[in-house]
């Protein structure tokens, strides 16, 4: 029986990564993220209107979505931990700027997605940033030898909780193809004699 829930928030997984961007005092910046979705080329982040990066992404309109593994947890919770400074030397990050927007790509983070602000919807102290995915970056041993996404190699972490606490969730190994568990039902209605 399902009862109502009375929290703060509710974050039921979302994949964690590090906001690459120009920093008008610091040259370049970093912030780590979980708020986000996309859908084909368009990506939407969530960033509070009091954080560095807001105000940075404004003025500059750009940033990359750097997508670390488990082997970045410490620089990740650092970068998230700390406000309005900078934090890319500070933690000893190595970094390349992106040809087509400037912002920082991180060399640690296997996946990269170069994006290009649209619009910013700001609302109750959060930025909706409505962005444009113009390149996409991946580490080459992630790709196989037809060029695909080796999607069971790559293990982001993810953020859950409810407003008392919240923690960091890790991938396991198991991967199913996408309509393989109609295929298989199919299957089994054909067997047994069901059309
Ligand atoms: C795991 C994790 C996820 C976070 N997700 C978000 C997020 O989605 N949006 C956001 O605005 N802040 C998020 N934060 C908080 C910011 O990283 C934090 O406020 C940071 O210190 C802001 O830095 P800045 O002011 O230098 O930009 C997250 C922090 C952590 C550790």
């Amino acid at each position: 029986m399902k009862q109502s829930f009375e929290t703060s928030k509710l974050y039921y997984g979302f994949p964690i990564f590090i906001l690459g961007y120009q920093d008008q005092t610091y040259g370049y910046n970093v912030t780590t993220c979980s708020s986000s979705y996309s859908l084909g080329d368009w990506l939407v982040i969530g960033v509070g209107s009091e954080e560095n990066a807001a105000d940075q992404i404004k003025h500059y309109q750009k940033f990359t979505v750097n997508i670390p593994n488990e082997s970045f947890m410490l620089e990740m919770e650092q970068a998230g931990f700390i406000s309005h400074r900078e934090k890319i030397a500070k933690l000893g990050l190595d970094f390349q700027s992106s040809k087509l927007t400037q912002a920082p790509i991180l060399d640690a983070c296997p996946v990269v997605l170069d994006c290009k602000v649209d619009r910013i919807i700001e609302e109750d102290g959060i930025c909706h940033i409505f962005a444009k995915i113009l390149d996409r970056l991946v580490e080459s041993d992630l790709l196989d030898d037809r060029g695909h996404f080796k999607n069971d190699c790559f293990a982001p972490t993810y953020f859950m909780g409810d407003g008392h606490k919240r923690v960091y969730r890790y991938l396991d190994d198991r991967v199913d193809p996408m309509g393989s568990f109609i295929k298989k039902a199919r299957k089994k209605d054909d067997k047994n004699g069901i059309t």
